[in-house]
């Protein structure tokens, strides 16, 4: 019953946008065909989330630098000319994330990668020192262990006999228990290990279910949607996420509050300054919450992610991990205390190879806006409401921009570098770009430095590329798997 008035109301309210709408000038634009209503959504109709990557980052080859879809009325802008992604990411009002982001909502909330206007403001400030240079130095020695306990764990299935490694879940899971112990104050132990599985199969499952719903659009409905039996598995996955992250806290709060007390010393965490924000009224539990799951997920799934497609690429070219090798030979061999901020930033090659993994598959491949304030691009005008799709991963394989633009060539970044600075942005740029870039970076630095001098990589089939999906973060339909061969 409650149904067929939901679908009639929905028509109505479409039919109703449909027809009052003024004319925008996006409609200028070249994009895929719009019929009447549904505008463009078709398209992706019944595609599988690989052949929706490919549909997506086909559309510049096909329609040029801004391509504009369109659906039920709203306009939406991809662009991949670095002049516009540098007007719209340098906006600093526009700051509205898309559409598809508020799927997400029922598991971040309003935390820092959703939230928006004041809200965002008032969070940012609270979250950005513990990004501070000295609290990421304090990082650097559960980067280190962290790295040293992945080779042994490597060194460990060596020991069993294979040295074929699936690479995506073996390495997410280091960077889950790197972002727990440096951003939570959390060690993950054995203990955990089961609702650490389980945290890590539903976050998967989110991904996939909220891009399903993104591209089926009676699922956009929140009524519709929690009664089908996709946002049924969504509500479970919800469940196991909270529960992760709600231990978490606790756990916190208990060690944070005998610490205070026994005046042990004060580890910093970006957990304890809610904590701390809590005290002072300027967050609440929710808000604890939200910034737990915002935290957990983009602070170790984009990670996972950038290294495991390192590892692929890396594997493939052995002049690479030489030439790594090398220079970490040079800097480290004399240091018995360990890395330091210096030598990291002494890595320079290193440096130029995260950059070029980075270029070729960013872990965040396209961003969204939704436009609150009219703003131009040359003689276009960008109307309210509109939305925009940064297209970070197709800037960054522009043939005139990086000549042969699928080759791994870190010396790209090594040579004077006279790219407009919008070439490369898989931090984003701008108000909203990532917070958590330098602890990205270091925490690769120290992955990928501990297993070259460890192991030479080695491909299962040389060539071969993952093939993408369309997902939250950047995915691949099949596992890498990589030789991991000791030194
Ligand atoms: C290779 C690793 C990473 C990549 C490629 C990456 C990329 C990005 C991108 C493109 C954005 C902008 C998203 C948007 O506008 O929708 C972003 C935002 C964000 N990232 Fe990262 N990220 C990485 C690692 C991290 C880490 C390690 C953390 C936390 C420790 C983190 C926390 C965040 C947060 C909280 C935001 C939202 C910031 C805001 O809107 O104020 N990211 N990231």
């Amino acid at each position: 019953m409650l149904l067929p008035v939901v679908v009639a109301v929905t028509i109505a309210f479409v039919l109703w946008k449909y027809f009052s709408r003024e004319q925008n000038e996006l409609a200028k634009l070249p994009g895929p065909p719009r019929l009447p209503i549904v505008g463009s959504a078709i398209t992706f109709l019944g595609l599988s989330p690989e052949e929706t990557f490919k549909r997506i980052t086909a559309l510049p080859n096909e329609y040029g630098g801004r391509v504009v879809l369109t659906a039920f009325g709203r306009y939406i802008l991809h662009t991949y000319n670095v002049e516009d992604i540098e007007i719209v990411l340098s906006h600093s009002r526009n700051i509205k994330k898309g559409m598809a982001y508020s799927f997400m909502e029922p598991w971040l909330g309003t935390g820092l990668l959703i939230s928006t206007g004041n809200k965002w403001h008032r969070r940012r400030k609270i979250l950005t020192p513990a990004f501070h240079f000295d609290i990421l130095k304090s990082f650097l020695k559960v980067f280190e262990e962290q790295s040293k306990s992945l080779v042994e764990g490597l060194r460990q299935l060596n020991k069993g006999g294979t040295d074929v490694v699936d690479v995506i879940p073996f390495i997410s899971d280091y960077m889950l228990y790197a972002i727990c112990e440096t951003a939570m104050g959390i060690k993950l132990d054995s203990d955990t290990s089961e609702t650490k599985i389980e945290y890590k199969k539903a976050i998967l499952d989110i991904g996939s279910i909220v891009m399903q719903r993104l591209t089926t659009i009676y699922l956009h409905n929140d009524i519709i949607f929690n009664l089908h039996p996709l946002g049924r598995r969504f509500a479970k996955c919800l469940d196991k996420v909270h529960s992760f992250a709600d231990n978490v806290i606790m756990e916190r709060k208990k060690a944070y509050g005998t610490e205070q007390n026994g005046g042990s010393k004060r580890r910093l965490a970006l957990l304890d300054l809610l904590l701390e924000a809590e005290r002072k009224g300027e967050i609440d539990l929710e808000g604890i919450r939200e910034e737990v799951n915002t935290f957990m997920f983009e602070g170790h799934d984009t990670t996972a992610i950038a290294l495991s497609f390192g590892i692929m690429l890396l594997a493939d070219h052995e002049e690479v991990q030489e030439r790594i090798f090398e220079e970490c030979q040079s800097l480290l061999s004399d240091s018995d205390g360990g890395i330091s901020m210096s030598d990291l930033g002494e890595m320079k090659y290193l440096e130029a190879v995260i950059k070029e993994i980075l270029r070729l598959y960013p872990s965040v491949p396209f961003i969204g806006r939704e436009v609150v304030e009219d703003f131009m691009l040359d003689d276009i005008r960008v109307k309210k409401g509109s939305e925009v799709v940064v297209h970070i991963y197709d800037v960054q394989r522009r043939p005139d921009l990086y000549p042969d633009p699928e080759a791994f060539k870190p010396e790209r970044f090594l040579e004077s570098d006279s790219r407009h600075p919008y070439a490369f942005v898989p931090f984003s740029a701008g108000p909203r770009n990532c917070i958590g870039q330098r602890f990205a970076k270091m925490e690769m630095k120290c992955v990928l430095s501990e297993i070259v001098r460890n192991f030479r990589l080695a491909p299962l089939t040389p060539g071969a590329r993952a093939t993408l999906k369309t997902d939250i973060v950047l995915r691949c339909v099949d596992p890498i798997h990589v030789r991991f061969i000791p030194r």
